[in-house]
């Protein structure tokens, strides 16, 4: 059994490996799914190429497909230093919906721990849909 604040810890450390000369602007994120101890967690990592960088919350989205396929995620934590805490971009939200629920709750941290939590629907209520 996993904690929330050991997420938070995951989160942290991946932020820690960040790759970000560009903006400075570092992101760490931690996913957990239900009935797995292990965290899969994501940077951000940028490029010269600006357009080249992926953002923490879909590197820890690949971290987790690759390692077990699509999965029931629990929640996820996204980490930084901006204060009032970040919002995932909208591009990562769309990444999300593509393999979290619509009631999956989204945890907004800094280094001190979850600062607010929200639900996927709320922060993206009208994701592209391929019908
Ligand atoms: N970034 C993320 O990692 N996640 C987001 O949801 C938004 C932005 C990264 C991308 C870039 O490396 C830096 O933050 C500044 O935009």
């Amino acid at each position: 059994m996993v904690t929330l604040e050991q997420a938070v810890s995951a989160a942290a450390r991946a932020r820690d490996n960040a790759y970000a000369p560009y903006s400075g602007f570092t992101v760490g994120a931690a996913i957990k799914v239900v009935d797995d101890d292990t965290f899969y967690v994501g940077c951000n990592v940028e490029n010269a190429s600006y357009g080249g960088t992926i953002c923490a919350e879909r590197s820890a989205i690949v971290h987790m497909v690759s390692r077990r396929g699509r999965s029931p995620v629990e929640y996820v934590v996204v980490l930084t230093g901006a204060e009032p805490p970040s919002v995932p971009c909208a591009i990562c939200l769309q990444v999300l919906t593509e393999f979290c629920a619509a009631d999956t709750p989204i945890h907004l941290a800094d280094a001190e721990g979850v600062r607010r939590t929200l639900l996927l629907r709320e922060l993206l209520p009208q994701p592209f849909v391929l019908v």
